[in-house]
């Protein structure tokens, strides 16, 4: 088998399918990633009765639907194309036990990374802080800092065809960071702007299709055409943390999409599953995605 695969240079869908404990350990994970770091697309193991007799995660996946990821592989729109994912919030240091972060749980992004695969795409996530595992099948790279998420970014931005910046990347880190524990007392910190990764990488943009997000209270439509135009990106992805239910920790979301013809998509409250395909099907349907030269 091994042999075969590595005379082959089409699209490899894997099924793998073993015990709970064996598909949880962490070799078989890092294998994985390894794999789907490769180009390897994995259909996802299914919750049911196992060999061992119980009922677990790691019975493989129905025939039908193993059919029909191979069919999506084969013949969607994203099949061939390298998606990156930028996933969760940043930590700044302060000092050698203390950061500077955000509320960012990484559902939203984790859940567009998910589609893209699902949809065929090659998918690359780069990850700071988060709250849940990344989906299976995704080629997954952590890191803490904003500059380590620019420093990851744009290594990999050169092979991607669509960048989808869903990170809560820290505007701001400490200018200085203490070598030692700061002990008690008052303690004032001074702030700097951290790099715009999205401008940077927007700025050596050629033919990728970009997607941006925004977190907007008020003056939606003015701000979010201000930004896509500074950030030069396709779409921006527009939250609104003060609607019920939207943005940072929820298992929903509502946003607004523009793109650079000024057409705007309200998605209503929905799970962020839904929102991602809609973002997703958005991106579909501009000139510059069906341009993209596979
Ligand atoms: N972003 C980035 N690098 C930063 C900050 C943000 O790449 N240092 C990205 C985010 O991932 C997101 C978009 O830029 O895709 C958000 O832009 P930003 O200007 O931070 O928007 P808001 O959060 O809406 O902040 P503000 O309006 O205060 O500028």
């Amino acid at each position: 088998m091994s042999t075969v695969l590595s005379a082959f240079d089409g699209p490899v869908v894997l099924a793998p399918a073993m015990n709970d404990v064996m598909w949880r350990n962490e070799a078989t994970q890092a294998n994985l990633q390894t794999l789907s770091g490769r180009g390897f697309r994995v259909a996802p193991p299914g919750t049911g009765d196992l060999a061992c007799g119980y009922e677990a995660e790691g019975r493989m996946a129905e025939p039908e639907a193993i059919v029909s990821f191979v069919k999506t592989v084969c013949n969607s729109d994203f099949a061939g194309l390298r998606v990156l994912v930028s996933v969760g919030g940043t930590e700044e240091d302060l000092d050698p036990v203390r950061v500077i972060t955000n509320r960012s749980s990484g559902r939203m992004g984790f859940a567009l990374a998910e589609t893209a695969r699902n949809h065929g795409a090659l998918v690359t996530a780069v990850v700071g802080r988060v709250a849940i595992p990344p989906p299976v099948g995704v080629h997954v790279v952590r890191v803490r800092t904003s500059a380590e998420m620019a420093l990851a970014l744009e290594e990999h931005f050169a092979a991607s065809h669509v960048l989808i910046m869903a990170a809560a990347v820290s505007d701001f880190a400490p200018s200085s960071v203490l070598d030692h524990k700061q002990k008690g007392g008052a303690w004032t910190v001074e702030l700097s702007r951290t790099q715009d990764i999205l401008a940077s990488l927007g700025a050596v943009k050629d033919q990728r299709f970009i997607i941006g997000f925004a977190l907007e209270t008020e003056n939606l439509a003015t701000n979010s055409a201000a930004k896509l135009a500074k950030k030069n990106c396709d779409l921006i992805v527009v939250n609104n943390p003060l609607e019920e239910g939207a943005a940072f920790e929820h298992a929903t979301n509502s946003v607004t999409i523009y793109n650079t013809e000024g057409e705007v998509l309200s998605t209503g409250l929905k799970s962020k599953h839904e929102i991602a395909d809609i973002i997703l099907q958005t991106a579909r349907a501009q000139d510059a995605f069906r341009q993209l030269a596979k």
